[in-house]
């Protein structure tokens, strides 16, 4: 499944770098966004998941964020981010970039986590960044500040929006810096996350893509693993615990 040559650049690699996307949650059930069973089918969402829609539709924006908080509920980790727990602790330096909102990395343990996209499991006031943790949150279909009344949104990118800049920096410098790059669930169509292995690659890196479906990023990745990414990393850990 790996490559000699992978495993090579693994024994010695001091600096890994992982990008994940909705693909690694495929397995705890949560449907990714593009793809026959996305989400993304139903065109409103490109509609609804905007600031437009929270200014002039704000019930029908936090109907839709309550309904995809309450999919997450009973959601749990699954066998690849368990894994990435794993695979971190092998290495000095080790970044786990995600586009996925679900808190799933966080829940299985990841430590050094760049939440790219935000987090769904926070609100934040859209005048004064007041955030609120899930547990914190009164029930309200339209959730105003307690500091200074505006209303809140998920802290999360809408469409539209800029990334946090010190994430999205921290993001390309551990790109930059890694030795082994990995992509891991992602379409590789949405940026500026989608530049991040071409960034990897420019500084050195070898790139590993793991999904089942080619992407954009396939036919310039160094090594291909088309399987779910569930199977890949649990024998990837498996292959550390020997080599390291
Ligand atoms: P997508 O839904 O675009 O892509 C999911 C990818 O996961 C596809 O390439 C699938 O082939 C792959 N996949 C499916 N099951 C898999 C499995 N078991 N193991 C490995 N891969 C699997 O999701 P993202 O690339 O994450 O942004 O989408 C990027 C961004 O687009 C999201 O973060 C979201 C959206 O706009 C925001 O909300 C800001
Ligand atoms: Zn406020």
């Amino acid at each position: 499944m790996f490559s000699q040559k992978l495993l090579i650049r693994l024994k010695n690699a001091f600096n890994v770098t992982v990008l994940t996307g909705a693909g690694i949650s495929a397995d705890s059930g949560i449907p990714t966004f593009r793809g026959p069973d996305g989400l993304w089918k139903d065109q409103e969402v490109e509609k609804l998941a905007t600031l437009e829609a929270l200014e002039n539709e704000p019930e029908v924006f936090w109907e839709f964020y309550n309904w995809r908080r309450q999919l997450l509920k009973d959601i749990k980790p699954n066998f690849a981010h368990f894994s990435l727990v794993d695979i971190e602790n092998y290495f000095e330096d080790f970044t786990l970039i995600t586009q996925n909102v679900d808190n799933l990395h966080a829940i299985a343990g990841n430590k050094n986590l760049v939440e790219l996209h935000g987090n769904i499991t926070r609100n934040r006031c859209t005048s004064c960044d007041h955030i609120v943790p899930m547990e914190q949150m009164a029930e309200q279909a339209i959730p105003y500040c307690d500091k200074c009344g505006a209303i809140m949104k998920p802290d999360v990118v809408l469409f539209g929006e800029p990334l946090n800049p010190k994430l999205l920096r921290q993001a390309q410098t551990a790109s930059a810096e890694c030795e082994v790059f990995f992509s891991i669930g992602t379409s590789s169509v949405v940026e500026p996350a989608a530049s991040l292995p071409y960034i990897a690659k420019a500084n050195g890196a070898y790139i590993v893509e793991i999904n089942p479906e080619s992407t954009p990023l396939t036919e310039n990745a160094d090594e291909v693993i088309n399987i779910p990414a569930a199977k890949a990393l649990t024998a990837l850990v498996l292959i550390l615990d020997r080599i390291r």
